[in-house]
C-alpha cells in the first residue's frame, strides 16, 4: 500500500489530506532526509491531485534567495528572490499564501502560462527556521481553499518533528 501513488481526487478534501499524510510517513518510515522527503512529498501530492505544478523551492540565502528543489511537472523557475512573486512572498513573509488569481497578484512569476492559481506553504525545520516553501500550481481559478491549506501545513509538519 505504501508503495502506491493514489489518486485522491474523488474524495473530500480533508479525507484526502488524511489518507496522504498517513501515506507519506508510512513511505518515508526511517528517513531522515529532508530532499528525500521533498521528492516523495512532491510525487504523491502531485498525482493525488493531478495538479499543474507541484514542488518545493529551498531557502540557499536566508532572507534573500530561493531556489529550486524536488518538484513534478513543466520545468520551474529556477531562482525566485524573497519578496519576489507568490513564492518570494510567502517566504518573506514565513505564512501560507492562497491565490485564487494568479493574474491579479502583483508580480506574480509566470513559469507555466496555463497556472491560474496557487497556493504557497512555508516549511519549517525543527529549530523553526525557514528551509523551504511548498508551492503548489493549479490550472483552475480559485483551486485552493482552507481545507487545502490545513491539510498542507500539517504535511509540512513532517519537516519540523525532530527524528
Ligand atoms: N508562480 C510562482 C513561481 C514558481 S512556479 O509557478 C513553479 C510565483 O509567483 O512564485
Amino acid at each position: 500500500m505504501a508503495e502506491e501513488t493514489l489518486d485522491l481526487r474523488a474524495l473530500p478534501k480533508a479525507d484526502a489530506y488524511a489518507q496522504l499524510d498517513g501515506h507519506v510517513r508510512a513511505v518515508l518510515e526511517g528517513i531522515d532526509d529532508p530532499i528525500a522527503a521533498m521528492a516523495t512529498i512532491s510525487a504523491l501530492v502531485h498525482h493525488a491531485f493531478s495538479h499543474l505544478w507541484t514542488g518545493f523551492y529551498r531557502v540557499v540565502e536566508p532572507g534573500r534567495l530561493l531556489r529550486v528543489g524536488p518538484y513534478q511537472g513543466t520545468l520551474g523557475c529556477l531562482d525566485i528572490e524573497f519578496g519576489k512573486g507568490v513564492c518570494g512572498t510567502a517566504a518573506s513573509n514565513a505564512t501560507t499564501l492562497v491565490v485564487a488569481d494568479v493574474a491579479q497578484f502583483p508580480g506574480h512569476i509566470t513559469c507555466d502560462a496555463r497556472s491560474q492559481s496557487e497556493i504557497v506553504v512555508p516549511v519549517f525545520d525543527p529549530k523553526r527556521r525557514l528551509i523551504a516553501v511548498f508551492d503548489i500550481d493549479s490550472d483552475r481559478k480559485n483551486a485552493f481553499g482552507p481545507e487545502d491549506q490545513r491539510g498542507l501545513e500539517r504535511l509540512m509538519g513532517w519537516f519540523a518533528r525532530k527524528r
